[in-house]
């Protein structure tokens, strides 16, 4: 059995990995407004991720005996000035989730269980990751400046992202 503590911080984490793929979806609707669909494939990809990071904590609070309990999803933005300003937005929304997965982390250890510890240790790991994609398309973004002909071309390599599962998507 899980303590109501520890359950209702998952709960939380939930709802941000649902907020997470809200967020995304709407920065792929405002993509497709400015045409850039290979950008817009991009944030749908990051949508489904964000998706099974959502499952993951949904999974492994009914494995341990939990309650799931779903709450109202913030409406995100609608708009962005650019590209860039979307993307910048990705990598400081990605840096405020590594600190809500940090601080899960310590809940675990001060509550003492090693369950849920070993359970984040998955998110920990992606977290590097999620920031190291995002901060990539910011800096290629950079470079880029204002050549439409850099811009096409980010946008169709962004087009070829495909959405892959989590290999250990059992939980
Ligand atoms: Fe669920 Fe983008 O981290």
């Amino acid at each position: 059995m899980i303590k109501e503590k520890i359950q209702n911080a998952l709960n939380d984490q939930l709802n941000a990995e649902i907020y997470s793929a809200y967020l995304y979806l709407s920065m792929a609707a405002y993509f497709h407004s400015i045409n850039l669909k290979g950008f817009a494939n991009w944030m749908e990809v990051q949508y489904q991720e964000e998706m099974t990071h959502a499952m993951k904590f949904y999974n492994y609070l009914l494995q341990r005996g939990g309650r799931v309990i779903l709450k109202a999803i913030e409406s995100p933005p609608v708009e962005w000035e650019s590209p860039l300003d979307a993307f910048k937005a990705v990598y400081a929304h990605e840096q405020k989730v590594t600190g809500l997965i940090n601080n899960l982390v310590e809940l675990a250890l001060e509550e003492k269980d090693h369950a849920t510890h070993i359970f984040l240790q998955w998110f920990v790991t992606e977290q590097v990751e999620e920031e190291e994609s995002a901060d990539e398309v910011v800096q290629r973004l950079l470079i880029i400046g204002d050549s439409k002909h850099g811009m096409f071309m980010l946008d169709r390599e962004l087009g070829m992202r495909t959405f892959t599962p989590p290999a250990d998507d059992s939980q």
